[in-house]
C-alpha cells in the first residue's frame, strides 16, 4: 500500500478539496487511514483528548513522542505529522532540531507541525534544510493563549490580518509544504489561500481552504463536554459508550 508523501499533499494545491483529522492513539489512527485520510496530525490536543490537561500547555515531548509512535505503528497510507508542544522549539533553534528530531527519528513520523509565522521563520528552514517536513500554523495558534487573552477569532482587524498574511508568508518562504488557518474570517483564508502556492488547511476559517482538518474526538463526539463552535460532529460516541457500559452493568446486576 503506498504511503502518502509530501508531494501528494503539495499536489492537493489548487485541485479537489481534502480532509485531514487528528489522531492520538490505535483505533483513532487505524479509523483515519482506514477511511484514507491522507494526513494525520497527532495533535499537541493530546494534552486535552488523552492527557486530561485543560489546554495544549503542559504536554511534554515524552507524552507526545508516546502518542506519535502509536499512531505511527498503526497505519499503513496516511503521512502522520508530529506537533511540536509548547517550549519543544521556541526556545532555541538547536532545541528545534533536537525534538524534531526525535519525532522523526524515534517516532518514525514523516513530519512535524510549528505554530508561528515570522517568529520561527529561521526555525522552520533550519529543520526543511536539513530534509525535516514541516507544516506551519498561524491565526489562532492555541500554545499563545494566555497572550492571546483565551481562544478568539484572529485576524478581526486590518492590521491583525495583514500580521496574518505576513506569518503565512513566511512559512512558505521557509519551505514549509502546507499551513493550518485556524479561527480566521472566511474572506482572510480565502485571500490566504490565493496568495500561497503550497495548500492551506483549515480549522474555524471557512470552506476556501485548500482542505479541512478537525479534532477526532470533535468530529465523533467523544467528549462529554460541548465540542468548540468549529467542531464539524458527525457521531455521539461518548453517549453511545456510557450506554454499552451501562447496559453491561445492568446485565451484570441481573445475574
Ligand atoms: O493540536 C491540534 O489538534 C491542532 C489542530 C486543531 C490543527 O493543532
Amino acid at each position: 500500500m503506498k504511503k502518502t508523501t509530501i508531494q501528494d499533499i503539495l499536489n492537493f494545491k489548487g485541485g479537489p478539496l481534502f480532509a485531514t483529522l487528528t489522531a492520538y492513539d490505535q483505533t483513532s489512527a487505524k479509523v483515519a487511514d482506514a477511511a484514507g485520510i491522507p494526513l494525520i496530525l497527532v495533535g499537541d490536543s493530546a494534552s486535552m483528548t488523552m492527557y486530561g490537561y485543560n489546554t495544549t500547555l503542559p504536554i511534554s515531548m515524552e507524552e507526545m513522542l508516546l502518542v506519535v509512535k502509536a499512531v505511527v505503528r498503526s497505519v499503513k497510507r496516511s503521512l502522520v505529522v508530529a506537533d511540536m508542544p509548547f517550549l519543544s522549539y521556541q526556545t532555541s533553534i538547536d532545541d528545534t532540531v533536537k525534538n524534531a528530531g526525535l519525532f522523526i527519528k524515534e517516532g518514525g513520523a514523516g513530519a512535524v507541525k510549528l505554530e508561528g509565522g515570522k517568529n520561527i521563520k529561521a526555525h522552520i528552514k533550519t529543520l526543511v534544510d536539513f530534509g525535516i517536513p514541516v507544516l506551519g500554523h498561524v491565526g489562532l495558534t492555541p500554545q499563545s493563549f494566555h497572550q492571546l487573552s483565551g481562544y478568539k477569532m484572529q485576524g478581526k482587524s486590518k492590521t491583525d490580518a495583514e500580521k496574518i498574511m505576513e506569518d503565512a508568508l513566511a512559512v512558505q518562504e521557509a519551505g514549509a509544504f502546507g499551513v493550518v488557518l485556524e479561527c480566521i474570517p472566511d474572506e482572510l483564508a480565502k485571500k490566504i489561500t490565493q496568495s500561497l502556492d503550497i495548500p492551506t488547511i483549515g480549522i474555524g476559517a471557512g470552506m476556501c481552504c485548500d482542505g479541512q482538518i478537525q479534532v477526532f474526538h470533535d468530529l465523533l463526539g467523544l467528549s462529554d463536554s460541548p465540542a468548540p463552535k468549529h467542531a464539524m460532529q458527525y457521531e455521539s460516541l461518548y453517549d453511545k459508550m456510557l450506554k454499552g457500559v451501562k447496559a453491561y452493568m445492568a446485565d451484570i446486576k441481573k445475574g
